[in-house]
């Protein structure tokens, strides 16, 4: 296999022509394998930098004023020498929520510090840098053979996992991640310095941040100021340390200048961050079970907790704020999923991926050797697919995910189920407080965003869905109670849940923590529910699970099949959270016959979006006077505008987003922040014609921090160039 692949690179690098098979903008490369398999084509385009300033393990270089956030929620730069980062808005939007309140809402009006002391700490971000990355799909998969069960080889692959983590931690120095790429073909090992006190510097009101609000969201012309600035701490030696006050800005090994020249359409651009995921090597039947099942699921129970929860929302400042972060994130996926299907079906994705499989089914039956090690692989899709048909396991599973997602009190009783086991264990007095430990703080999260009235719908709601979608024989068992003692009716179930258990409110549950009792636990109306939801899933997910790993390995063939059946061309793996690079140019796009959209926004065109009446196209009185008045600053482009966002083809996906957009000097141009409507089907399918990427021009996020937030403070920590 390794010899193979490195035969595959050779013949790649030799031979530029060959690989014109992909367009240039696909892909999410890998930065160690980029001077052997992309240099070439990124000069070409654009890039003026030496391999050993992109990526190198020995000295400081591109790759070491990148982080991901949080253990890859999002990307995050250095854009100064004091351990400044740059990201998203939507990004930092949980911590700005966490920090506000109706006193203090940063969501509604930003945050600025103007001095460290002002910056505020975050328990639970982090930032990690990776250090270096090998290769060691020899190591893993030593003892692995082909007749061996899926269980046998998780097994020996997990064994020698750990010991290739152990061997790089330097003892807890580094976290250690090793993952499997091409669907379980090859194993790479990840090391990261993981900074553990990442503050807040800047946000700016979610009317710059978030404009556009879900309206725009994964749309095109946008014109959304989504940045946001934190900042990394060390300990005094320099090292990662938890959050203390004696810790200091972080003296970074490398830290991204600014570009102030501005974007042309065909300036070559590259984007470095951690992609989430992505599917491209789905397959017809992955494509059925998604149109089918998958996005139905999403798209209705999110749909109807959406719904439930913004009625609150609107109503009261406190729920809202209180929610906005559990709802952005939830609507954020709807409107994907949304997205993504409608983009499977006009794109045509089904017949795309069918072309693959018959190309894959000749040439394995052009060969005896081949049929007999692939001649099952798509078969055995098929068979999967049909069973979890008839088992309805997909839209099950997404129900009771998204379930459990969307309510918090569909997951607080699981949480705290935990304290049955306590009490049974016999501890008393100081022991017993001991062990308790730990609930007092799962409660102060639980209600941290927690509205009693919001959650009972919520909670009712999820009941009958159930009720409607999941056949009567698999319901959960608590429906029998609910139709005993309450005639079928989810809503007078729901008030007496929520008017009885300990669960539900701050004031029972601590009532319960100081007296607790197994049988009170136990009755409990909430756990009752939760747990007959949970016991009935596992039901359902044991039935449907021993095909999991009937496809995991057809899927692991059928990839390492299509790679060996095309070998001029260089297959990219999927996204899986770790250090990527994909580059490309800034681009316009033709979403539809007739219709042309540029690749750049301006300002007018937030006065031209204004809706006092709508709370996402709401302009701040401060920036609509700086608009109107041009007064730009320094930050204008050379004809007199100011440049919002821009379009560029990278290929990204979730977890990008902070990421930064670089020119061919590898300077900052602006930040990555969305995917557009047209191509949402882009973690299945890249779409050469139609994907794009939305981007904030780093010249609209200095004019926001400049003129809107007067933030000197950091405009000085800045390193700028202009050429042109
Ligand atoms: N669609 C963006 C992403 O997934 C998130 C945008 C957040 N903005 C919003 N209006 N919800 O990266």
């Amino acid at each position: 296999m390794r010899k193979f692949l490195l035969t595959l690179m050779l013949v790649a690098a030799l031979s530029p022509v060959l690989r014109s098979e992909n367009p240039p903008d696909e892909g999410m490369w890998l930065p160690m394998f980029v001077e052997r398999l992309n240099y070439v084509d990124m000069q070409k385009m654009g890039l003026k930098l030496s391999p050993q300033e992109i990526y190198d393990i020995n000295n400081a270089s591109l790759k070491d004023a990148i982080v991901s956030l949080g253990g890859g929620f999002c990307t995050a730069e250095v854009v100064s020498p004091n351990g400044l980062l740059f990201t998203n808005h939507h990004c930092a939007y949980d911590v700005i929520q966490k920090h506000s309140s109706i006193n203090h809402d940063y969501l509604t009006d930003g945050f600025w510090a103007a001095s460290y002391a002002e910056e505020l700490p975050n328990e639970g971000l982090t930032a990690s840098f990776l250090v270096k990355m090998d290769d060691v799909t020899k190591v893993v998969l030593e003892k692995v053979t082909p007749e061996m069960s899926e269980g046998e080889r998780n097994g020996i692959i997990s064994k020698a996992i750990e010991a290739l983590k152990e061997e790089a931690s330097e003892n807890g120095r580094y976290e250690v991640s090793v993952k499997g790429f091409f669907n379980g073909n090859e194993f790479y090992r990840f090391v990261y310095e993981v900074y553990k006190d990442v503050r807040l510097v800047g946000a700016p009101p979610s009317a710059i941040g978030k404009f556009g609000g879900d309206t725009d969201n994964w749309m095109w012309p946008r014109h959304t100021g989504d940045f946001s600035i934190l900042r990394i701490y060390s300990g005094p030696d320099g090292k990662p340390a938890e959050y203390s006050k004696d810790n200091i800005p972080l003296k970074p090994k490398h830290f991204l200048t600014i570009s102030l020249d501005g974007v042309e359409k065909g300036d070559y651009a590259m984007i470095w961050g951690f992609p989430g995921t992505t599917d491209r090597y789905r397959t017809s039947h992955g494509i059925e079970i998604t149109l089918n099942d998958i996005n139905p699921a999403i798209v209705k129970v999110g749909g109807r907790i959406l719904d439930i929860m913004k009625a609150d929302m609107d109503q009261s400042d406190e729920v809202r704020i209180k929610y906005a972060s559990h709802y952005a994130g939830l609507a954020n996926l709807w409107k994907n999923k949304l997205g993504e299907s409608r983009g499977l079906k006009r794109l045509n994705v089904y017949d795309q991926k069918k072309a693959i499989e018959d190309h894959f089914t000749a040439w394995v039956n052009a060969d005896e050797q081949r049929k007999e090690l692939y001649g099952n692989v798509l078969q055995d899709m098929a068979d999967v697919a049909e069973r979890w048909e008839e088992l309805g396991y997909n839209k099950k599973l997404w129900t009771f995910q998204i379930s459990l997602y969307g309510s918090q009190m569909m997951q607080f009783p699981l949480q705290t189920q935990g304290i049955i086991n306590i009490l049974k264990s016999g501890l008393k007095g100081d022991e017993l407080k001991e062990a308790l430990a730990p609930f007092y703080e799962m409660g102060e999260e639980q209600f941290k965003d927690y509205n009693a009235p919001t959650e009972e719908k919520l909670f009712a709601a999820i009941l009958e869905i159930y009720r409607q979608d999941i056949p009567a024989s698999e319901l959960p068992d608590i429906f029998n109670l609910i139709d005993k003692k309450y005639k079928g009716d989810v809503n007078l179930f729901a008030r007496k849940v929520f008017e009885t258990s300990v669960l539900t409110s701050p004031e029972n549950y601590y009532a319960f923590l100081e007296k607790p009792s197994i049988k009170v636990f136990e009755k409990d109306l909430a756990y009752k529910t939760v747990n007959s939801f949970y016991n009935a899933f596992m039901t359902q997910m044991m039935a449907a699970g021993p095909l999991n790993d009937k496809l995991k390995r057809a899927q692991r063939l059928f990839v390492d099949g299509l790679r060996k059946a095309n070998p001029e061309k260089v297959y990219y793996p999927d996204a899986n959270s770790t250090m990527r690079v994909t580059y490309g140019q800034v681009l316009d796009y033709y979403p539809a016959d007739a219709i042309h959209y540029d690749y750049i926004t301006y300002g007018e065109g937030i006065l031209e979006k204004e809706d006092p009446t709508n709370d996402e196209f709401i302009v701040p009185a401060k920036l609509k006077e700086l608009l109107l008045k041009k007064d730009y600053g320094k930050w204008a482009d050379k004809n007199g505008r100011l440049p919002v966002n821009f379009l560029s083809n990278n290929d990204i996906t979730g977890g990008n987003s902070g990421s930064p957009i670089l020119n061919g000097k590898g300077e900052l141009i602006g930040l990555a922040f969305d995917g557009n409507w047209e191509a949402m089907s882009s973690n299945i399918a890249f779409e050469p014609d139609l994907q794009r990427t939305i981007n904030v021009d780093v010249r609209y996020v200095l004019f926001v921090m400049d003129k809107y937030a007067g933030a000197e403070n950091l405009l000085k920590e800045l390193k700028f160039s202009k050429s042109r």
